[in-house]
């Protein structure tokens, strides 16, 4: 079983920004977390990571060619814009769960919306690193 992990911009910055709201772990770090828990779950995980909203469609497009069974995604701030990201990930048809590190439903009301969640098979959030292990974790009972 193969997944791959997506993240949108400004997630390469964790341990930068807003400790207050992502927490003081990298995301080396997480990286690391969800390396561990595929590894323990026999599954093979690839990362992406990009600032550029055309480069995650590119990156959704390529997991079709490269048969991923499933991805894991936090669109971070395209979240809440990106019709391109949603469009994508409708026309490969992979199995795709939507993680955001905080509880986007208790900030700002235009986080609020997410143009993901309308193909994603389900959002977690507001659970930080754990909120991929959970998604890692359905996405391998669902495949199964
Ligand atoms: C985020 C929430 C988004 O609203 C925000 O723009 C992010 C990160 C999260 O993981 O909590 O960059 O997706």
């Amino acid at each position: 079983m193969k997944l791959l992990v997506i993240n949108g911009p400004n997630i390469n910055f964790l341990g930068i920004r807003e400790p207050d709201i992502y927490g003081a772990n990298t995301y080396n770090q997480l990286l690391d977390y969800i390396r561990e828990v595929c590894s323990k779950e026999e599954i093979e995980v690839s990362f992406f990571q990009s600032n550029h909203e055309g480069e995650i469609v590119d990156a959704i497009q390529d997991a079709y060619y490269k048969r991923y069974d499933g991805i894991v995604i936090n669109p971070a701030a395209y979240t809440h814009t990106s019709v391109a990201i949603l469009d994508a990930l409708k026309a490969v048809g992979i199995p795709t769960v939507e993680v955001h590190l905080s509880d986007i439903y208790s900030r700002d009301l235009f986080r609020h919306v997410s143009y993901v969640s309308l193909v994603a098979e389900k959002t977690i959030y507001g659970k930080g690193f754990e909120g991929y292990k959970e998604a890692v974790l359905y996405l391998k009972d669902k495949l199964r």
